[in-house]
């Protein structure tokens, strides 16, 4: 389309911005329902961020708006909005890191797991195009419910042939970002200073806070923990119920997005001891996919490292959640084999 071009015309080319590529190399992100909720703010984070040379901005309706937007602003990246299935494949050619917040969100009264007739579909042609126009992209699955979307994508990639483990994560980032945030503010700590592992998925109980394992350290009580450990497992219900039908987590969502796609960047350029939290595929437990530590690198998973050592409530916690997370990876596998 003619907008289509004139986005294209205003974004200039990365070389004639003076970016040398030797010191940063060239990067291409996509991202696939970049007009929504999530997808806007986070289109506005990767525009922010200097490892990217180019940005995709891909949705059903109205990217051609906010690629224009966004793309006025006077960093690196050059930006382009496409529209519609017929542009799919020019949003995602090339693509170093795909970032997937398409779907539908919760409204107040739903878990994860009912998102599921919707999103699923919606997940696995998605990612039968990432199959076919950019197989070696790294893959940051947002759309919810993870625990079976994932599963999903990698029985699509499967079939396609173009499978790679090392490629494929669920964004659970934005669980450690709440467990930080709590945790800081019931023990008193600098924020900034924080570190919490989280483990497990992404719905309710599946999402298990290590805070045992949390630094700084603070001699919470145990019922500090479990209070802690609810309201992080809770803390996607309580953005839901505040916004009262009008969504789910956007704007912390996206910043957590941003926040795990740059990992993967900083991995791929070479980056040493990048580590976050992701949902993959997994020996973790004998769970194929499990959220835990991942080293990220060059490939995508350097080494996916383990739990370390759990305190009795949180090795509760992880027996507890293995049946639930077990049936959400089968129900998306299933779909995706029957569909
Ligand atoms: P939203 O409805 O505001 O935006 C979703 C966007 O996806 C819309 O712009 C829509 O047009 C687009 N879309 C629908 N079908 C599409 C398709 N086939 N191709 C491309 N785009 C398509 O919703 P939102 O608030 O941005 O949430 C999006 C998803 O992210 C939901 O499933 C939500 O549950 C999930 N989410 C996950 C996390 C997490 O931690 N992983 C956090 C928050 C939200
Ligand atoms: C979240 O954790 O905020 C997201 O998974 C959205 C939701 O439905 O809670």
């Amino acid at each position: 389309s003619s907008l289509l071009r004139s986005v294209k015309t205003l974004a200039k080319p990365t070389a004639a911005r003076g970016f040398s590529s030797e010191s940063v190399p060239d990067r291409k992100v996509a991202v696939l329902g970049a007009a929504g909720g999530i997808g806007q703010p986070l289109a506005l984070l990767m525009k922010l961020n200097p490892l990217v040379s180019r940005l995709t901005l891909y949705d059903i309706a109205n990217t051609p708006g906010v690629a224009a937007d966004v793309s006025h602003i006077n960093t690196r990246s050059e930006v382009a909005g496409f529209v519609g299935d017929d542009q799919l494949g020019q949003a995602l050619e090339g693509s170093d890191v795909v970032i997937i917040p398409a779907g539908v969100p919760r409204k107040p009264g739903m878990t994860r797991d009912d998102l599921f007739n919707i999103n699923a579909g919606i997940v696995k042609s998605l990612c039968t195009a990432i199959a076919k126009y950019c197989p070696n992209a790294i893959v940051n699955m947002i759309s919810n419910p993870v625990n079976s979307t994932v599963p999903i994508a990698a029985e699509v990639f499967k079939k396609a042939g173009t499978y790679n483990e090392k490629k494929l994560f669920g964004v659970t980032t934005l669980d450690v970002v709440r467990a930080k945030t709590f945790y800081a503010g019931k023990a008193n700590v600098n924020v900034a200073e924080v570190n919490v592992p989280v483990v497990g998925g992404h719905a309710g109980i599946t999402i298990l806070p290590l805070f045992s394992q949390a630094t700084p350290k603070a001699n919470l009580g145990d019922e500090d923990i479990k209070a802690l450990t609810k309201r992080t497992q809770d803390g996607g219900t309580e953005v839901v119920e505040a916004k009262a039908g009008k969504g789910s987590a956007t704007l912390s969502m996206a910043y957590a997005g941003a926040l795990f796609a740059d990992a993967c960047l900083k991995g791929l350029n070479g980056v040493p001891d990048v580590v976050e939290c992701s949902f993959v595929q997994s020996t973790v437990t004998e769970l194929p996919f499990f959220a835990s530590k991942v080293r990220l690198g060059q490939n995508g998973v350097e080494e996916v490292l383990g739990l370390g050592p759990l305190s009795d409530f949180e090795q509760e916690g992880l027996e507890k959640l293995k049946p639930e997370l077990k049936a959400s990876i089968e129900k998306g596998i299933k779909f995706a084999n029957e569909n």
